[in-house]
């Protein structure tokens, strides 16, 4: 994903810490801070507007096969389409392409909904955008979700599980379903050496919210705002542990979990070819309501 109009030609900093403990304890001072560097980064998203409107026209979907395995065809049975963390709308569309009636993406970011504003008008898909934090998606909502779907790099985002799991819990219909396909903890453990060998980061797998400025190249690029103006963020690794603990905390019911070597933004392309598949990457919940 180079991109030969980036104006930023700086070289990139190491602007990485962990959170301080003030940081660590305040979830919506975080998810604010998240909230900036996503309206900053939704200037990449803009970028893939064309593709997506061909993509979402021709009727194709964004999702990986092993997606389509878990959510399957919602021709018929799926009067809603809930997309929590829905960016600028490709993959919440490619759910209107499966079978979904209605679809309704939730994001934080005004400016990525602002994009999948446009990739409705220019596709008539019946859609509607919610600009709110996952933690406040609205009650009008609640209980009329067959489909909730999320992930794709969205939980590392979050910073209260507990609250998290609670709004999807409330979201879905009785007879509803959640799948969440998101990525592997384990992958910020791992990254390729010279030769394209798996090698270990120097990642704190148990170490809590990290600030950092400056995105991964593989998947945001360069933005035409210099690294050391753009907004801190703050990412971590859930582990999968504490995900799947959320959820039964939650009262969801799960039906599945399971990891998968699928590299879902292509993060680890420098690993040689006979080492890939050796390492989660990826990992899926498919739950119910759990009455
Ligand atoms: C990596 S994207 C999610 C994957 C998405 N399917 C895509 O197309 O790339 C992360 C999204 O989460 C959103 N986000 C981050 N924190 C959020 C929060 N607390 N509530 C709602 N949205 C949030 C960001 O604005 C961003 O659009």
């Amino acid at each position: 994903m180079t991109d030969p109009e980036s104006t930023t030609d700086a070289p990139r900093t190491s602007n990485v810490r962990p959170a301080s403990p003030a940081e660590a304890a305040d979830v919506r001072a975080m998810h604010a801070a998240n909230r900036s560097a996503w309206d900053e980064a939704a200037e990449r998203y803009e970028g893939w507007y064309d593709e997506a409107v061909e993509l979402i026209r021709g009727g194709g979907s964004n999702l990986f096969p092993v997606e389509h395995d878990l959510i399957g065809d919602l021709h018929g049975r799926c009067r809603r389409a809930i997309h929590l963390q829905c960016a600028g709308g490709r993959d919440t569309l490619s759910l209107w392409n499966l079978g979904a009636d209605e679809v309704i993406g939730v994001d934080i970011s005004t400016r990525m909904l602002d994009l999948a504003a446009r990739l409705t008008a220019a596709t008539g898909a019946p859609a509607r955008w919610v600009e709110a934090d996952v933690l406040d998606a609205p009650h009008e909502l609640d209980g009329t979700a067959d489909l909730v779907y999320t992930g794709r790099g969205a939980i590392i985002w979050l910073q209260d599980l507990d609250a998290w799991a609670a709004v999807l819990r409330r979201l879905l219909s009785p007879m509803g379903r959640l799948v969440i396909f998101d990525g592997h903890p384990a992958e910020w453990l791992f990254d390729a050496d010279e030769d394209g060998r798996w090698v270990a980061t120097d990642y704190d797998y148990f170490g809590g919210p990290e600030a950092s400025k400056g995105w991964a190249p593989e998947y945001i690029d360069r933005l035409s705002l210099a690294e050391d103006d753009q907004s801190w963020k703050f990412a971590r690794a859930w582990t999968l542990g504490e995900i799947v603990t959320a959820l039964l905390g939650a009262g969801l019911r799960l039906e599945r979990v399971a990891e998968h070597p699928v590299d879902w933004w292509a993060g680890h392309r420098d690993i040689r070819p006979e080492d890939r598949g050796r390492v989660p990457l990826s990992f899926s919940v498919v739950a119910t309501r759990g009455e």
